[in-house]
């Protein structure tokens, strides 16, 4: 295991940018929200400096609403589609004026990001003096939220757009994207230059994702009218987990800084109403899974899919229930088949094993999976997914996802997909070697 923790140090340090890190060499060139916060994680194991200044980075590019985007184009670079012009974030009166960015966001890990932090760290004081400096930023994201991405005072927050939710091309947006009429565009796609088009979303797809897009900036993404007016607006599981985690990351961490009794008093009160409400609309009882709601076309997606499985993380079942959606796990996931966790369920004929979000497994994913489990004492099937991504990367590499089907392994010629090197899974797989 040694080896393979130098690996991963190695490519997280090649991937440093001297403020922020890369996801990965050529394909993702810029500072993305989500992926900075595990990365966060990865460096705090070996070089903490580089996880505060990772994270400060990010919350540098907050907006004066309390925004935080999906990617910061930190530098100029003509390899990315769509970049900063096309993005055009400078229609938002409160968009960052130092940096260029999407204006979309990602999901809100940067709460329980600061936690890892601080459980990682020997040296508690300083960390915990470094968080009450940012902290506050990621308070005014969560309010944020809560005030613009909500607007039936729900306890659940919306994305407008597909990227939003991280899970980029899952197949959760298919029956959406039929409702919607996009153009055809025309445009030239970087990504395939770099990955086999097999692995990445078809050309329809982008159409979608350019439409939505073309809404909210005709609307200078203004949440409100986002909310009246774009074809895609849903309540994702995953992204509501990972607000209602970080939620509870920043009650505790408050706590232990000490003088917050409002920021306390406020967290608390979001996080009860939305745990009710996600126990009471994204649980789909004869499913035995949480699912996403389609808020634009006011229904359920009945589909199951990793996000499903990420409330166990976020500590929102209730033990019963985690046992029944636990079991739906090891029925549409799981045998001796597959590794753990294909992104989609297996048994539908909507998976795809080497389609990016629509079946490969994610080391990110899986990581939230796995504390998730022990949280709730699955001890077994949480070292069972630790071990698959420890054997996947140990096979073929640090890549951005893999195939699930263990029988692809065998001739040993497979390779992963997507990126290579990618700063992720390195991250996230030192953070489970390490641990105990
Ligand atoms: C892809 C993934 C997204 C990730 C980004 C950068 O778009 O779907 O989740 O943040 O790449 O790694």
């Amino acid at each position: 295991m040694e080896g393979l923790k130098k690996k991963a140090i190695e490519i997280l340090k090649n991937n440093w940018q001297g403020s922020f890190t890369i996801p990965c060499a050529g394909l993702y060139p810029f500072q993305w929200k989500w992926d900075s916060g595990f990365i966060a994680i990865g460096l705090a194991h070996f070089d903490m400096a580089k996880a505060k200044k990772e994270i400060s980075t990010l919350l540098d590019a907050q907006w004066g609403n309390g925004f935080i985007p999906h990617i910061i184009f930190h530098n100029e670079s003509d390899t990315y589609f769509p970049g900063p012009d096309y993005h055009s974030t400078y229609l938002h009166p409160q968009a960052s004026k130092k940096y260029k960015s999407t204006g979309m966001t990602q999901p809100p890990v940067t709460g329980f990001v600061l936690q890892e932090l601080y459980r990682i760290e020997k040296d508690k004081e300083d960390t915990l003096l470094f968080i009450e400096k940012v902290i506050d930023k990621v308070y005014e994201n969560h309010n944020y939220f809560y005030q613009n991405r909500d607007p039936f005072h729900e306890g659940l927050v919306y994305i407008y757009h597909n990227w939003e939710s991280g899970t980029d091309n899952s197949p959760m947006w298919d029956d959406i994207f039929e409702t919607m009429n996009s153009p055809e565009y025309s445009f030239k796609r970087r990504d395939t230059a770099h990955v086999n088009p097999e692995q990445r979303p078809s050309k329809r797809e982008y159409d979608h994702y350019l439409h939505i897009l073309e809404i909210a900036k005709e609307h200078h993404y203004d949440d409100k009218k986002i909310a009246e007016s774009s074809p895609f607006l849903v309540q994702d599981p995953l992204f509501n987990s990972m607000l209602i985690k970080s939620n509870q990351s920043l009650i505790e961490l408050y706590a232990l800084i000490g003088n917050n009794h409002e920021k306390i008093g406020q967290l608390k009160e979001w996080q009860k109403k939305s745990i009710r409400a996600f126990n009471e609309k994204l649980y789909d009882k004869e499913l035995g899974a949480y699912i996403h709601y389609d808020l634009r076309n006011d229904k359920s997606i009945k589909h199951i899919s990793s996000s499903s499985f990420a409330p166990l993380f976020a500590g929102i079942p209730s033990q019963e229930r985690a046992q029944r959606v636990i079991d739906t796990l090891e029925e549409k996931f799981g045998g001796k088949d597959n590794y753990l966790c294909a992104s989609f369920d297996t048994t539908s004929d909507k998976y795809n094993p080497v389609k990016y979000w629509r079946g490969p497994v994610w080391i990110n994913l899986n990581w939230i999976l796995y504390y998730g489990l022990k949280k709730y004492g699955f001890q077994d099937l949480a070292l069972q997914i630790k071990n698959d991504s420890i054997e996947l990367v140990e096979k073929v590499g640090f890549y951005e996802y893999f195939d699930p089907r263990k029988e692809i392994y065998r001739s040993g010629d497979c390779k992963g997909y997507g990126g290579r090197n990618f700063s992720w899974t390195a991250a996230l797989i030192l953070d489970l070697l390490n641990k105990k």
